[in-house]
């Protein structure tokens, strides 16, 4: 399944996709890295690998409409099958959720919905919560609203900081995204314009982190 991975900063999990397809675990072939910033180890991660690489920048006062518009067709020269964000950090505008129906997915580290947004480990924390985690959706023109794929539970523990928190919440990250790619794949998993639809078994119960 051609791939295409948007990304805007460290790219762990562009790497967790990598060992996976390595692996043969994830049955995708990665056919471009688009990233909306030019100094991205992500970036320099896919290059070292000799994976073509594109950067489409938005900077402050930049023509957001022209900026989606380029990204689209950036995206779409590649031929994707599956669009991936996975860490990348901006809303996508109409152009590209209109010519990609349903084939866009992000990894979000919070059990959406609760605690969408930027900082979700840092408002786990702020919420109290327990347990918190990583989710895997589809996405739409909201905020990490789109349906929901697949999550994986975190549990919060006494001395967290979101940065403690966020990390063993990227150790799910990395199981639970080339996981649900390879779903994709292979058809366990179909993805509807409109909703998911229901996945064969249910994904989410072999997802449990261990540590529960
Ligand atoms: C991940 O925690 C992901 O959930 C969020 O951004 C982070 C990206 O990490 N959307 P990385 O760049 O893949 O290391």
């Amino acid at each position: 399944m051609n791939t295409v991975v948007l990304v805007s900063g460290r790219g762990s999990n562009l790497r967790a996709i990598c060992d996976a397809i390595d692996a043969g675990t994830c049955d995708a072939n990665i056919v471009g890295v688009v990233s909306d910033r030019a100094k991205a180890a992500a970036l320099e991660f896919a290059e070292g690998r000799g994976i073509s690489t594109k950067v489409v920048s938005l900077r402050k006062g930049d023509d957001r409409d022209l900026w989606n518009e380029t990204l689209t067709s950036q995206v779409a020269e590649l031929q994707p099958e599956l669009i991936v964000l996975a860490g990348f950090m901006r809303v996508l505008g109409p152009p590209l959720l209109e010519r990609f129906p349903g084939r866009i997915i992000n990894v979000h580290p919070a059990l959406l919905p609760s605690f969408p947004g930027h900082n979700g480990p840092q408002d786990a924390l702020d919420g109290g919560v327990r347990i918190t985690g990583c989710t895997v959706h589809v996405v739409d023109s909201g905020v990490d609203t789109g349906p929901i794929i697949a999550q994986a539970a975190v549990p919060v523990l006494p001395n967290d900081t979101a940065e403690t928190l966020h990390a063993r919440i990227q150790v799910q990250e990395h199981k639970l995204l080339p996981r649900v790619i390879h779903q994709i794949a292979t058809g366990a998993i179909e993805l509807d314009p409109l909703r998911v639809a229901s996945p064969l078994g249910d994904p989410t119960r072999s997802l449990m982190s261990p540590d529960l």
